[in-house]
């Protein structure tokens, strides 16, 4: 079977690394078509320096990296440095990228790959706030129904939110942009916080990526020690979560996963519950379902498949 077409959107920071790695170490499965950087965890210009740099742990040089929005569509950036570093890709000591940027927009490129393959063969897999993808739908509509689905990482409902009591990030930032990508008639399957606080980075599981010996299997192991400190000293327990992998593994093994078919909203007018994805779990509303919301993943298969396709790299 030909391997499935994707477009990763992204804002590395460390998990945004260790997603890139997965899909570039699964060629058989996955055609990266383009990696599409935005504003987020780090600014622009180092979610997009960030996404090079990975590529080039991975040595991998014909996927192009393309740079996206540098600002929500509508609001001012919020960063997580506290959580990520101020490189966003702290915890590694790795060189400067050497990789050229893409000339063609993020915006640009999305748009232009969607409309190039067949119809329903390209997948977006956005890891971060959603305002590349939103933009592309307002320049191009048409492409919401080329699209052969959107896989992102985003929201919470049961775990409630990361960056406010109701909020997780990746929707907070750009919740009109979340909004507008929800509302957009795209398959979407949605890996909350309720899926991803399962995908914990305990000690042996750690150990079992650093046991692996190899430059990209250390980078990976320095980042993951970095990133968990904040997670660990917010909510204690085991070890921090892997949220976007939890994406890319969803198109590897779908069957590690489970979750319902419910309607998600966003609030994007309180500032009390900004960025909060209102998820129908239980049915009470007459709104349409829009989204597949995944809220189980079985974690021990999830990083024995991490781990033996970051040995492959
Ligand atoms: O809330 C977790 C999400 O926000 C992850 O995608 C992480 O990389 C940050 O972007
Ligand atoms: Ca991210």
């Amino acid at each position: 079977m030909a391997p499935r077409k994707i477009i990763i959107d992204t804002d590395p920071g460390q998990d945004d690394a260790v997603a890139l790695l997965l899909a570039l170490a699964s060629p058989d499965e996955l055609e990266v078509l383009a990696i599409t950087a935005v504003a987020g965890n780090v600014p622009l210009a180092l979610t997009t320096r960030n996404a090079r740099t990975v590529c080039e742990l991975a040595r991998i040089s014909h996927v192009p990296v393309h740079a996206g929005c540098d600002a929500p569509l509508s609001r001012r950036l919020v960063t997580a440095e506290h959580v990520h570093g101020k490189t966003g890709l702290d915890g590694a000591d790795l060189p400067a990228p050497t990789l050229p940027l893409a000339s063609m927009g993020a915006v640009e490129a999305i748009v232009h790959h969607v409309r190039r393959e067949p119809p329903g063969t390209v997948t977006l897999c956005p890891l971060g706030p959603l305002t590349n993808v939103a933009t592309a739908l307002r320049h191009a509509p048409d492409i919401a129904e080329r699209l052969g689905g959107i896989v992102l990482m985003g929201g919470a409902y049961f775990e409630v939110g990361n960056v406010t009591p109701a909020a997780e990030f990746n929707i907070y930032v750009d919740p009109e942009a979340a909004a507008e990508v929800f509302a957009s008639g795209v398959d979407l399957t949605v890996l909350p916080l309720d899926a991803t606080h399962k995908a914990l980075i305990t000690p042996p599981r750690l150990q079992a990526i650093a046991d692996i010996g190899t430059p990209v299997a250390r980078a990976v192991a320095g980042w993951l020690d970095f990133y968990e400190r904040f997670d660990l000293e917010k909510y204690g327990g085991q070890g921090g979560p892997l949220h976007d992998p939890c994406v890319i593994a969803h198109l590897l093994e779908p069957e590690l996963f489970s979750g319902r078919r419910i309607n998600v909203e966003i609030e994007t007018v309180s500032d009390l519950t900004r960025g909060m994805t209102v998820a129908d779990w239980w049915g009470v509303t007459d709104r349409c379902p829009n989204a597949h919301f995944v809220g189980h993943v079985d974690a021990d298969a999830f990083f024995r498949l991490l781990t033996e396709r970051l040995a492959r790299l």
